[in-house]
């Protein structure tokens, strides 16, 4: 993602397992509950590469990466980071990582070339051998259905913003569910749909790279519809564990004026309450609805679709990167990915940031966590993903000194524990990324990775912050 994209617990859904975390006395004293799950994340077209083998059809990212102008240096996923034949090498840092489980996605036209009918047998193969080898070194597999490679041929019949598409995920899902799930007991059905939808559909910096706000809102609601539909099914089929990911922000105002403190609403309403409402109250909000209704009606929302999104969910996985803090603004006519809301202007603190240009702000994780504690009946959480880009430099004696990574890291870290100790049943974390990968539309150009990755050599070092993050797994603290 681009920058400019950018009590007491009331839950009774689920039994507590932080109510004995004690609050530390300094950072050394961070410990979090026993079975804390720890982990690192991925996304197919992020890491995978060999994009035309074994019968993969081509997805919206091949087309967009492919498109001049749309990636910065002309990047594109072909080649990745090769996980797709390194995946043993990969597991085998995993395992120096100490960490239990691995958030990666399936690619869906890997499975189903043209997103629908019969499943290309080489390409669950594939995942079952990654599943299988991962398990073999003792890291469980946590899939995700979905990361943002929709087939192209879905996108060529409408793409998101039309409903066939949620009932293609559905069966997508269930088949593969089938094949995998005597041994994955995780299933996530989207990463941040709020990306797919609004970066996809209304200003296009993501694929297919589409800038129509209402087409926008539709794709949101299929989004929704395909999860609740996705969730049902895998339920019915014995999955032990569904959930969705989505990507949340504080949104504070500017200044305390009235308008700075509608825009915040606004935001708030088309970034998180989006997602956060049907999900876990089976309904939009209000407000959001009328804010949208001069862009796009509700004849897309159709009868009894609210109860399949709100499907209870098993967990509900957190991104988290950064706040955003808005002020009342002009229009600038650009294709904006705030539908409905174009006039908001974002304001930076001044605070020190990442490479992204994302301000660092740990009690945002804090908020984020405990207000979706707070104010919704949630089911169990993890964060599913957190972690930063720096300008990583390998120095001659083959190191990666990426400290910067390493203090953002402890600071979430702490920030998660805080939340904790406060009452929230977050119950693991995963950090983004395992691997230094395509960064969607800034390419090669953003490390994330806890591994710094040669792209031309495809030589893989364990950076510093990946050392540490080490000892946390075996310390289960900090
Ligand atoms: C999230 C995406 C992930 C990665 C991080 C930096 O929005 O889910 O793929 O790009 O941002």
């Amino acid at each position: 993602m681009t920058s400019d994209q950018q009590s007491s617990a009331s839950s009774t859904s689920s039994t507590t397992t932080s109510a004995t975390v004690a609050a530390p006395r300094d950072l050394s004293e961070v410990r979090f509950p026993e079975g804390f799950v720890w982990g690192t994340a991925t996304a197919s077209y992020q890491v995978e590469g060999a994009v035309a083998e074994d019968g993969r059809g081509p997805s919206i990212w091949d087309t967009f990466s492919h498109t001049p102008g749309k990636v910065l240096g002309g990047d594109t996923g072909d080649v990745a980071d090769d996980h797709y034949h390194r995946y043993p090498e990969d597991i085998s840092l995993m395992a120096d990582l100490g960490i239990s489980h691995y958030r990666f996605s399936l690619a869906w036209p890997r499975i189903q070339p043209e997103g629908r009918g019969q499943l290309n047998g080489a390409g669950v193969d594939f995942y079952s051998r990654l599943v299988d080898s991962l398990l073999e070194r003792g890291v469980q597999p946590w899939v995700t259905l979905y990361h943002w490679d929709l087939p192209q041929a879905l996108e060529d019949a409408g793409g998101w913003p039309e409903r066939d598409t949620a009932e293609r995920f559905a069966e997508y899902a269930a088949a593969v569910q089938q094949r995998l799930g005597d041994r994955v007991t995780n299933w996530t059905t989207l990463n941040e749909p709020w990306c797919s939808a609004f970066l996809g559909y209304a200003n296009g910096v993501h694929a297919p790279g589409r800038t129509e706000g209402p087409a926008a809102v539709r794709a949101a609601h299929h989004l929704l519809l395909g999860h609740g539909l996705a969730a049902r099914a895998l339920r019915e089929q014995g999955a032990e564990e569904v959930g969705i990911t989505v990507n949340l922000y504080p949104v504070d105002p500017a200044t305390d004026s009235a308008a700075d403190r509608d825009a915040a609403r606004r935001i708030d309403g088309l970034m998180n309450r989006v997602f956060l409402d049907p999900l876990l109250r089976g309904a939009y909000p209000d407000d959001l609805v009328k804010d949208l209704s001069s862009v796009v009606g509700t004849d897309h929302v159709h009868e009894g679709d609210l109860a399949v999104i709100s499907t209870p969910l098993d967990f509900l996985g957190v991104n988290y990167y950064s706040r955003h803090v808005v002020r009342a603004g002009t229009a600038t006519g650009a294709p904006s990915t705030w539908v409905g809301s174009e006039d908001v202007e974002f304001v930076k603190r001044g605070l020190p940031q990442t490479a992204m240009g994302w301000e660092i702000d740990p009690d945002g994780l804090h908020e984020t966590l405990t207000r979706v504690w707070r104010e919704y009946d949630a089911p169990p959480l993890y964060v599913t993903e957190n972690g930063a880009a720096f300008d990583d430099e390998v120095t001659p004696d083959g190191r990666v000194r990426d400290e910067p990574r390493r203090s953002y890291l402890e600071r979430h870290f702490a920030a998660a524990h805080r939340a904790l100790t406060e009452g929230v049943d977050l119950r693991g974390y995963f950090v983004w990324s395992l691997l230094d990968n395509f960064e969607w539309a800034l390419g090669y150009s953003k490390r994330f990775g806890l591994v710094h990755v040669d792209f031309e050599t495809q030589r893989r070092i364990l950076k510093d912050s990946g050392h540490w993050y080490a000892e946390v797994t075996r310390a289960n603290g900090l």
